[in-house]
């Protein structure tokens, strides 16, 4: 490349920084023009053509036109390139054994039922009955009572209760951890389903030989005063799809032994389950202080 090409290029590039120079809100005038910098540098490295920076603009607009305030495609799409969960990553620094966070995805609902401990979530849910158990505590081993325990999860065809289109609430709910810390319900046995592939980044997958499938998993958000929201899941040891989890939200922590029980096994709180095979599960918890980002770890 020439010298006088060059310079044309980065005298555009300075000359878009420097417009942001009297932003006066100091972080957003470092993300604009860090922004910048990056957007450029992309530009030039991979010397987009003019026919690629329109399919680009068109992509962005698909995605824009199937968003509504059910689909979410842009969070989607920052899922697939891994921004979610780099952004969770950077956010939810490390913090001695603290259980590790992933992304929240978007089936999450305000408002689910409470059930006590040892309840059901199911609520008629397909699956296999899943007895869930663990203990809610700090970095210390100390016990937290009274933690908030949000769980939510797909039914076994891969569905959340909120994409059957009909109000129902299934295969979600909170409860609280006990006295000591110790927590129990009834879920279901998760399976793998897609990410909604239907619109612009389901083409991305295709075009780019991704698959839009999750590995299978049961979600958690955990809440308690004085100690950092964890939101995350379980994962399934020996699920096939671990390696490559559509949105990289699988963690080595965060990967649980699922075992499997016959029929007719006693079950752990002695519910007659019939002729029905069922799993358990032990997730221990373990929360972060508030304060887990200020702190060395
Ligand atoms: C989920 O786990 O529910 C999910 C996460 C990211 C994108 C789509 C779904
Ligand atoms: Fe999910």
């Amino acid at each position: 490349m020439s010298m006088e090409q060059q310079n044309r290029e980065s005298q555009l590039v300075e000359r878009v920084v420097t417009s942001f120079d009297n932003t006066p809100d100091p972080r957003l005038k470092e993300l604009m023009q860090a922004l910048t910098r990056h957007l450029h540098a992309f530009l030039q490295e991979v010397r987009l053509t003019e026919q690629e920076w329109q399919r680009a603009i068109e992509f962005l607009t698909a995605a824009g036109h199937i968003t509504d305030d059910r689909r979410q495609e842009f969070i989607l799409l920052s899922d697939v390139l891994g921004a979610s969960m780099q952004t969770i990553t950077l956010n939810h620094e490390a913090y001695r054994n603290a259980t590790e966070a992933t992304v929240f995805g978007p089936f999450f609902v305000e408002g689910s039922p409470e059930i006590e401990l040892g309840g059901d979530i199911g609520a008629g849910a397909s699956g296999q009955p899943c007895w869930v158990e663990g203990t809610v505590t700090d970095t210390h081993g100390n016990p937290v009572p009274h933690a908030r325990i949000e769980v939510w999860e797909a039914d076994e065809d891969g569905f959340y209760d909120v994409q059957y289109g009909d109000d129902r609430v299934s295969a979600r709910g909170h409860l609280y951890s006990d006295g000591d810390g110790s927590y129990r319900f009834w879920g279901i046995a998760p399976t793998p389903y897609p990410i909604p592939h239907d619109g612009p980044v389901g083409r991305l997958l295709a075009a780019t030989g991704r698959s839009p499938m999750r590995a299978s998993h049961l979600h958690f958000m955990v809440q308690a005063e004085g100690f950092r929201t964890l939101v995350t899941h379980i994962f399934v040891r020996g699920d096939e799809l671990l390696n490559r989890d559509s949105v990289f939200g699988v963690r080595d922590s965060l990967v649980m032994d699922f075992e499997p029980q016959l029929a007719g096994s006693p079950t752990p709180d002695g519910r007659d389950l019939g002729d029905r095979a069922w799993s358990q599960v032990r997730f221990d918890i373990v929360l972060a202080p508030a304060a887990a980002a200020h702190e060395e770890a």
